[in-house]
This record gives C-alpha cells, sequence and structure tokens, in this order.
C-alpha cells in the first residue's frame, strides 16, 4: 500500500466517525493526528497508540496550537485533512436563540474555515493535499427541528463548492461526504444541545418536541438504514487515495434517496415527503 507514513489531521475523534476514521487509517498505515477538544479524550486517544492533539473548534489560540504541533512533529507537510467535529442544535426556527445559532455555526462552520485556511498555505507550497469535509444529508435536504444544523450544513456545502473552484490547478482536491443516519454519540449529544438552548414550555412546538425527546434518547438506531461509522471511513479512503477523488460522497440509503428526489420532484412535493420524515 502507498499509503503508509502519509499524513492526516482530523477534528472530533473523541467518538463516532472522528475516532473510527482515526483507528481506521492509522491501521491502514497513515499517520493520524487524532484530535479532541477534551483533555481526557486525548488521553484516552494516546492509551488507544495514536497520536492525538487538544483542538477546540470553538477557540482559535487551540486550532493555531494545534497545527503548529503538528507542523513540528511533521517537519512543515500535512498531506490531508478531515473536517468532521460538529454538533446538532435541535430545535424549531422561532425557538432558536440568536447565540444558539452562532454557537452551532462557531463550531461547525468557522472552526472548520479557520482550521482550513491555516492548513491550505502548507498545502500550496508541497503542491499537493486532500481535505475531506464531513457534511451531511442535511446539507442537501432540511428537516423540521434541525433549522439550526440545516443552516450549518448549507453553509459548508456553499463554502466547499466555491473553494473547490478556486482550488482548481492546485492538486489540492476537496471532496464533501454526505451521510445519512450513522451509529454514534451525535443524538446524545444533540439531546445536550436541546437541554441547553431550548425551552419547549414556553413554545408552540411543545408536543413535537416531546417526540424529539424520546428519539434523542433512544437507545440503539433511532432511524431506518442506520450504518456503522465504517460507512464513512471507505469514503474516506477513497478520497484520500483515488487518482480522482469524487466531489461528493453519498452514504447510506436516505442520502442517495433524498439527493435523488430533490432533483426529480417539485419542492412543495419534496416538502411533504421531508415533513413526515423529519
Ligand atoms: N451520526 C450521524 O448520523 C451523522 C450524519 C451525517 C453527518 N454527520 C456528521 O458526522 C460528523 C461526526 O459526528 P458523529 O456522528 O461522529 O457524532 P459524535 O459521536 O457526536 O461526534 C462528534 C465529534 O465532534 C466533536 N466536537 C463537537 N464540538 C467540538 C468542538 N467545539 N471542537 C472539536 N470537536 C468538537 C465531539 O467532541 P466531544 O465528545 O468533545 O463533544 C465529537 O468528537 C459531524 O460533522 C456530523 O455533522 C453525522
Amino acid at each position: 500500500m502507498k499509503t503508509s507514513g502519509k499524513s492526516i489531521l482530523i477534528t472530533g475523534c473523541s467518538t463516532g466517525i472522528g475516532l473510527c476514521v482515526a483507528k481506521g487509517l492509522s491501521a491502514r498505515g497513515y499517520r493520524v493526528f487524532a484530535t479532541a477538544r477534551k483533555p481526557e479524550d486525548v488521553t484516552g486517544l494516546r492509551e488507544l497508540g495514536l497520536e492525538s492533539l487538544q483542538l477546540d473548534l470553538d477557540d482559535s489560540k487551540s486550532i493555531k496550537a494545534a497545527v503548529e504541533t503538528v507542523l513540528q512533529q511533521t517537519g512543515g507537510t500535512l498531506d490531508a485533512l478531515f473536517n468532521n467535529g460538529a454538533y446538532g442544535q435541535p430545535g424549531a426556527i422561532e425557538d432558536l436563540t440568536r447565540d444558539s445559532l452562532r454557537e452551532q455555526f462557531e463550531t461547525n462552520l468557522f472552526g472548520w474555515l479557520e482550521l482550513t485556511n491555516l492548513i491550505l498555505p502548507i498545502m500550496r507550497q508541497q503542491g499537493h493535499g486532500r481535505i475531506i469535509q464531513n457534511s451531511s444529508v442535511l446539507g442537501l435536504v432540511c428537516m423540521p427541528y434541525r433549522g439550526a444544523y440545516n443552516a450549518s450544513k448549507f453553509a459548508l456545502e456553499g463554502l466547499t463548492d466555491t473553494l473547490r473552484l478556486e482550488l482548481a490547478g492546485t492538486n489540492i482536491h476537496i471532496s464533501l461526504i454526505e451521510p445519512g443516519p450513522i451509529e454514534s454519540r451525535f443524538r446524545a449529544n444533540a439531546f445536550k444541545a436541546y437541554q441547553r438552548n431550548v425551552n419547549k414550555d414556553s413554545s408552540p412546538h411543545r408536543d413535537r418536541y416531546i417526540a424529539m425527546e424520546n428519539r434523542l434518547q433512544k437507545q440503539g438506531p433511532a432511524a431506518p438504514f442506520t450504518l456503522p461509522p465504517e460507512a464513512v471511513l471507505h469514503k474516506v479512503i477513497h478520497a484520500l487515495e483515488s487518482k480522482r477523488p469524487k466531489i461528493r460522497y453519498y452514504v447510506t440509503f436516505p442520502t442517495w434517496l433524498f439527493a435523488t428526489l430533490k432533483r426529480v420532484l417539485p419542492v412543495f412535493l419534496l416538502d411533504k415527503i421531508l415533513r413526515i420524515a423529519g
């Protein structure tokens, strides 16, 4: 395999997709810098035998410090970046505060942009690079009560599509991965964000919130067609190793379905389906 020694920085490796991809790429021979925002998770990752650093996407200093350390350790190069760390802020649009929406964008978009913009000069200098953005089916279509997360992933899709045009001819490839439901801590973390920022008792959406609370707290897969995080790992490997990495990778049947329906259905019909699915 020609992968050995290729370096990659990954965000959000404490659990879920980030952890799976960090372990999978390390086993494949990559030099993985597996980052997490909490010191105890950095310790846990090191105990797994991974090179790990603290990186909190909400904190510019932490992003800069992590990049500096990685570059010191590689001698100033980095082959790839997997932007992954994020969370979902549930809640009806009319219940979202400016602060909760800002927090969602700080983590899911602004931190990703800041990190990417620190890595791009390195990739330009070395003449190659792969950037992989973990977006979502909710970067393609919207579902009720997921407005903050939808907005952050639509914004990510927009930034990434623009960046790809601007990187043409640089030998730096940027790919989007659009998973549907994947086994991880995503729902548990979304529930925490819901508890932090949404007051159901003052909301006209109270009844829907009660159903949502049950879904977010359910043990095991809450949605049909849920896949393990290895399904994302396989696409990451393709985006890293293919001569022609794809612009978009769909993961799970719901992503294929909704992406297709979006192309063929009028919006009012798609809305009907998304209202039921959501
Ligand atoms: N699971 C799904 O169904 C699904 C579907 C589509 C897309 N995705 C995307 O997949 C990616 C990974 O999510 P997941 O499913 O693996 O969920 P997860 O298990 O909740 O993992 C999310 C990771 O992001 C980290 N994170 C959150 N805020 C951060 C911050 N400020 N700085 C650095 N890291 C931060 C979390 O760290 P902490 O442990 O410290 O919170 C955790 O490591 C996300 O971009 C998500 O949008 C997931």
